[in-house]
């Protein structure tokens, strides 16, 4: 049983492979945090609580204003005298805002919930792995029921956590803040680690000191967003890759979120996940619920290593659900960087038909297909092919991709509307915006009021009839502007504050439709590059665009911070030419080419521009994805060092399950004058296997005469030699017998 009741103690405890959290319920009925963190096999005794009281009485008459300032809430709400972050703020109708939770009843069901609407984790195949608590909790006095859901996911040692709350009362009431999950804990000098950048530097992981007060990682954007990535772990100082403690939380949500660490006078650490509470406020009228997005929960007691791969097997098994998650994809060509908007059906074919000679398997038409558009200020909104430029239409490239015996992939973004284009001509109300006012464009352009059903449908019906001219094998939906000007012409003042999660709600009900109505499709999730690269889109596509940023030494930082929580097969990660369009940088393309290899590989470029010398090696590069994808995709992933100016290498691995094989890539960033070899410490090997090792290094496979030990592949370490700038190896392990233990 993942999930106990002690009825004597009223606690409850949620035990996963490694792991427990305990939740208790005092006297009072108030519902409290004692514990997550290494598996144990007790309840909490009578000092589970902080119940310091600090000042007041004694156990029995509490002075509830020091009680509340300190109690370690499981769900803590805003007005009546917690001063710290909390997850539930409500209005009532006559305006005040106040609210308290007491425990009512508890339920402890197999598998898991859907939650309408929105995406989350699922109990797949094995249900009886995944069990549930529901923990009801009620105000007296707004006559509100909240069901606090924990998903405990035993082999994953994971927890993922949600709220419904459900006016039962006959007022009207207003949810100004419905945060998904709380963890309270006593401060252990935290730090916090998250996943921070900008457009072209997503997810650069980042390490600080968590000082007291309210620290905020948050997005207002309306997206995900590339400044800061809905996570957030707190670690104790010691903590590296292998060793330390890590409470992470990651959101399961596209939109605004705040993620909140507080540290309080009492030294008590209020971490809590969630909608961000600005510019929302949801009506909850007599009888209607409303559903806080999931957040996923993992402790790891070995440092930052064990907490990824957690993430990487939830998200595999329990949240991907693309038919594509466990296979191979096929090595596309983009041709974004190679033509940008300048191009016609002549040009598109004569690339396909080059990337078809050396290997590629899917020609995917980025941006400027439709409408009149010729660059990016005009266009959006108009779903039809433009014949000028595609003569022939879909139906003929589409035709031609084909024949050429590759499969074809387009690109869309259906959220925007260009002021230029026929649709908002027809249609200027669909914009969101704030009468009035002059809205904000952002490359050039409008976000969509997707809100509206009609709207949805409009755009909807426009893509499905262009997808109907040709196969359609593979899709890249971007969006490529925030959200501001806050308005909507589909409801009175009531709506607006509700607009931009219902904005994220439409955004998900349009992916089902496109998923649904073309299910052989695979998908590819992409914002500005890697603005909305979230467990939520994970939901709907295997893979997302990581980021506009393709020069390879650029990409270590960011692919890092990605894999930090994502498995790395939904990385989307392309070869692109040199000098590099971002830097300026020139990078070998076998190291090129090995760095995309630690995602879901394809190329963006113009193939036939490429210099013969670098074409010659895309054959082998395309063999050694084949090769090693099942690795990147199915195994465990050990980042083994981190390039920074001291150390200026990079090198991680990837294991398979069984541990019968290996692939460590390390990329020398920058060489260092009279410097000598160094030792790899490879992790997760099987210590009685022997390997035998190859190196792949210059399109050259070296086959290693000596057998490697895994105790000594792992505590000698693997002898690499000093490499120059932007040089990389790959070594592949492969086990060929056990040895005595
Ligand atoms: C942003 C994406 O990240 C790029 O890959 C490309 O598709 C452009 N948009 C096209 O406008």
């Amino acid at each position: 049983m993942a999930i106990t009741y002690c009825r004597e103690k009223e606690q409850f405890r949620l035990d996963s492979a490694h792991t427990s959290y305990l939740i208790g319920v005092t006297q009072e009925g108030y519902v409290g945090h004692i514990y997550y963190g290494e598996r144990v096999n007790c309840f909490g005794g009578e000092d589970a609580f902080r119940l310091d009281e600090v000042p007041g009485p004694g156990k029995r008459k509490r002075e509830k204003c020091a009680f509340l300032a300190s109690f370690p809430f499981e769900y803590p709400t805003a007005g009546v005298g917690d001063f710290r972050d909390s997850c539930l703020d409500v209005e009532n109708e006559a305006g005040q805002r106040g609210c308290e939770l007491f425990y009512d009843s508890y339920k402890i069901e197999t598998g898991k919930p859907l939650l309408p609407g929105l995406p989350a984790t699922f109990a797949g195949d094995e249900e009886e792995d995944v069990q549930t608590l529901y923990l009801i909790l009620k105000d007296p006095v707004l006559k509100l029921k909240v069901t606090l859901l924990y998903s405990v996911f035993e082999k994953e040692d994971a927890i993922t956590r949600s709220a419904v709350i459900e006016n039962e009362g006959t007022q009207r009431l207003m949810l100004h803040r419905a945060a998904s999950a709380c963890l309270d804990m006593d401060n252990r000098a935290f730090e916090t680690v998250t996943l921070e950048g900008a457009w072209a530097r997503e997810r650069h992981p980042q390490r600080g000191r968590l000082l007291r007060g309210r620290s905020e990682f948050s997005s207002i954007r309306g997206v995900s967003s590339p400044q800061l990535n809905p996570f957030l772990a707190l670690v104790t100082p010691e903590t590296t890759q292998r060793a330390g403690e890590v409470y992470a939380m990651n959101f399961v949500y596209s939109g605004n979120f705040a993620a909140v660490a507080d540290l309080s006078m009492y030294g008590s650490v209020r971490m809590t996940m969630g909608i961000h509470p600005w510019q929302f406020a949801w009506n909850l009228c007599a009888g209607e619920s409303f559903t806080a997005p999931e957040v996923v929960m993992v402790y790891s007691g070995e440092g930052l290593g064990k907490m990824t791969r957690s993430f990487h097997s939830l998200y595999r098994k329990h949240l991907i659900r693309s038919p594509y998650k466990d296979k191979d994809r096929p090595v596309l060509i983009n041709n974004w960087e190679g033509t940008y908007f300048d191009f016609d059906t002549e040009k598109l074919i004569a690339i396909a038909k080059a990337a078809k000679e050396v290997g590629v398997e899917m020609f995917v038409m980025d941006d400027g297909w439709f409408g009149k558009r010729n660059n990016d200020d005009c266009g959006l909104g108009d779903w039809y092919v433009n014949e000028e430029k595609l003569v022939g239409g879909l139906t003929r490239l589409g035709q031609a991709i084909h024949d050429l015996g590759m499969k074809f992939g387009i690109w869309i973004e259906p959220e925007m509307v260009s002021p230029d284009s026929d649709l908002f001509r027809a249609h200027p109300d669909w914009a969101i915006q704030i009468p009035g006012r002059e809205p904000t464009l952002a490359r050039h352009q409008l976000v969509l009021d997707i809100t509206r059903k009609e709207v949805r449908d409009a755009v909807c019906d426009m893509i499905r009839s262009a997808f109907n001219t040709t196969k359609i094998d593979y899709v890249k939906w971007d969006m490529n502007r925030y959200l501001c000007d806050i308005g909507s012409a589909a409801g009175g003042p009531e709506y607006q504050g509700e607009l931009l999660h219902r904005y994220v709600l439409a955004l998900y009900e349009m992916q089902e439709r496109l998923i649904t109505d073309f299910p052989d499709i695979l998908f590819e999730n992409c914002s500005s590059g890697g603005a909305r690269f979230d467990p939520g889109m994970l939901y709907f596509s295997p893979q997302i665009w990581t980021s506009d940023d393709t020069d390879a030494i650029e990409r270590l930082h960011i692919q890092e911070g990605t894999a930090l929580v994502y498995p790395m097969e939904t990385m989307g990660a392309h070869v692109s030419k040199c000098p590099n369009e971002q830097v300026g940088r020139m990078v070998p393309i076998e190291t090129r080419a090995n760095v995309a290899l630690a995602g879901t590989f394809g190329y963006e470029l113009d193939m036939t521009r490429l210099p013969e010398e670098e074409k010659k090696k895309i054959p082998g590069q395309i063999a050694r994805y084949h090769r090693f994808h099942g690795l990147v995709a199915g195994g465990d992933y050990y980042r083994l060092n981190s390039w920074c100016e001291e150390e200026p290498w990079d090198c991680w691995e990837n294991v398979s399950e069984d541990r019968a094989q290996a692939l460590i890539t390390y990329v020398q960033v920058l060489g260092r004058p009279n410097t000598g070899s160094r030792l790899v410490r490879a992790e997760g090997l099987d210590p009685y296997a022997v390997y035998h090792l190859t190196i792949l290094k210059d399109g050259e496979e070296t086959e290693m005469k000596q057998e490697f030990p895994g105790s000594a592949l792992m505590h000698f370490g693997l002898r690499i030699p000093a490499l120059g700038d932007f040089q990389s190896v790959l070594y592949y392990l492969e086990k060929t017998r056990e040895e005595e233990p």
